[in-house]
C-alpha cells in the first residue's frame, strides 16, 4: 500500500504507520491526532446547520474524531475558530468561509503544521494554502434560476411585449456570488438586449445588486427602496435572487408593497438552498415560485471521503481542475450538479429524496424580525 504523508490507517487497528515524502519545505507534519475541524460559516440558514452534522456524522463513521464551530458571519470569530483547531492539532481542515480573503494568514499557519485544508463549498482566495475544493457547478445555479423566470414568464425569443426584472446578488466577500450573478446575467442577457427584458433600476452589476452576509433584511430593505423609486406606476415582474434568505426578505417587501402572493401579478421570485420555509411557499404558492436545491448530503460526502482517501494514503477524487482560480492557482475541484425546484418536483427532488420532510415544510415557521 502507497502511504503518503497522512497514509495513517485509523479505526479499531489505530495509528499504523506514516510516510512524511509529502511535507513541504518548513512544514511540520501534522500531529497524529486523527481530527479533522469543521469551520462553518453560520447557524442561520439551515443548510450549514445540517451540513454540519452531517459532516461530522460521516467523518465518525470512516472512525476519526471532529471538531466543528460556527463563525456566526464573524470574520474574527472564524478565525480563531480555525487557529483553535490548529492548536488542537487536527489534521484536516474543512472550511466553509466567511470572507473569502480572510484566512490567508492563518491558513499558512495550518499549512506550517502539515495540515491538509479543503474549501467546502465556497472557494478561499488568496492563499496558495488550499489543497481541495468541494462545491457545486455556481454558475448553473444562476442558469437555473435565470431560466425559470423565462420559463414563468413565458418570454419568447423576440417577443415584443417587455417585462420588468431586478436583480440581487449575495455576500460580495463569498466567492460563489459572482458565479451565481453570471450565470443569472449571461442567460437573461440576450433578452435584455433584445428588449423584452428591462430592468428600470439600471443596477445590473455585482455591486449595487450585492446583499452582505446575504442579510434577508438588507435585501428586504433594497427591495422596498427599488419599489419607492421606480415602481410606482410600473409592475415589476421578477427578481433574480439568489438565495432563499434574500428572497423571502424580497417578497415581504413585495407584500408590504400591496403586491399580493399568489395573485397573476405577484412577480416571479426565484431562489436557493431548499430551505424548508422557502419550499412551503413554493409549495403553496405564496411567495418565490423556485428555490435552486444542491444536495448537501452529497457535498458532505464529497468532503468527508476526501479526507478519507487522504487518510488511506490515495489522492481525493477530482472532476475539475481549470475553473476555479484563487489567486495562486486553480484548486482541484469536485463540482456536484444543482437542480431546479419548483411546485411541480420539489416532492420528488426533496421529500422523496429524504432531505426534507413534508412535516418540516407544513411546520417551517416565519422568518423573526
Ligand atoms: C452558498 C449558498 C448559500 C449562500 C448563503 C453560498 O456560498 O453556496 O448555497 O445560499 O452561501 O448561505
Amino acid at each position: 500500500m502507497h502511504l503518503s504523508r497522512r497514509g495513517l490507517l485509523y479505526g479499531s487497528a489505530g495509528v499504523a504507520a506514516v510516510s512524511l515524502a509529502g511535507c513541504g519545505a518548513g512544514e511540520e507534519p501534522a500531529k497524529l491526532t486523527g481530527y479533522t475541524g469543521i469551520a462553518m460559516p453560520t447557524t442561520t440558514s439551515t443548510r450549514w446547520v445540517v451540513e454540519g452534522a452531517d459532516l461530522e456524522e460521516r467523518l465518525k463513521g470512516y472512525g476519526y474524531k471532529t471538531i466543528l464551530e460556527y463563525g456566526e458571519d464573524d470574520i474574527p470569530t472564524q478565525v480563531e475558530q480555525i487557529q483553535s483547531m490548529i492548536d488542537k492539532n487536527v489534521e484536516f481542515l474543512i472550511v466553509g468561509a466567511i470572507g473569502n480573503t480572510s484566512l490567508g494568514e492563518v491558513l499558512s499557519k495550518a499549512k506550517n503544521k502539515g495540515i491538509t485544508v479543503i474549501s467546502y463549498d465556497r472557494l478561499i482566495l488568496e492563499t496558495p494554502d488550499v489543497d481541495y475544493y468541494a462545491s457545486f457547478d455556481n454558475y448553473q445555479v444562476g442558469v437555473l434560476q435565470a431560466k425559470h423566470i423565462i420559463a414563468k414568464l413565458g418570454i419568447e425569443e423576440n417577443s415584443t411585449q417587455t417585462f420588468n426584472v431586478e436583480l440581487f446578488s449575495g455576500s460580495l466577500d463569498d466567492n460563489n456570488s459572482q458565479y451565481f450573478f453570471l450565470g443569472g446575467l449571461d442567460t437573461l442577457e440576450s433578452y435584455i438586449y433584445q428588449g423584452s427584458i428591462v430592468i428600470p433600476s439600471g443596477q445590473t452589476e455585482q455591486e449595487p445588486t450585492a446583499t452582505e452576509r446575504w442579510d434577508r433584511k438588507i435585501a428586504r430593505e433594497r427591495m422596498t427602496a427599488l419599489l419607492d423609486e421606480f415602481y410606482k406606476d410600473e409592475p415589476l415582474h421578477a427578481v433574480l435572487s439568489p438565495y432563499d434568505g434574500i428572497s423571502r426578505g424580497v417578497v415581504e417587501a413585495l407584500v408590504e408593497a400591496d403586491y399580493e402572493p399568489g395573485s397573476d401579478d405577484f412577480p416571479v421570485v426565484t431562489g436557493q438552498d431548499a430551505e424548508p420555509l422557502s419550499l412551503k411557499a413554493i409549495k403553496n404558492g405564496t411567495g418565490q415560485s423556485e428555490t435552486v436545491f444542491k444536495d448537501t448530503r452529497l457535498l458532505a460526502e464529497v468532503a468527508a471521503k476526501m479526507v478519507k482517501s487522504i487518510v488511506d494514503g490515495s489522492s481525493p477524487e477530482v472532476n475539475d481542475l481549470g475553473t476555479y482560480d484563487n489567486g495562486f492557482k486553480f484548486v482541484p475541484s469536485y463540482l456536484l450538479s444543482p437542480v431546479d425546484v419548483t411546485a411541480e418536483n420539489y416532492e420528488q427532488e426533496v421529500v422523496d429524496s429524504g432531505y426534507v420532510t413534508e412535516e418540516a415544510i407544513d411546520d417551517a415557521t416565519p422568518d423573526e424580525g
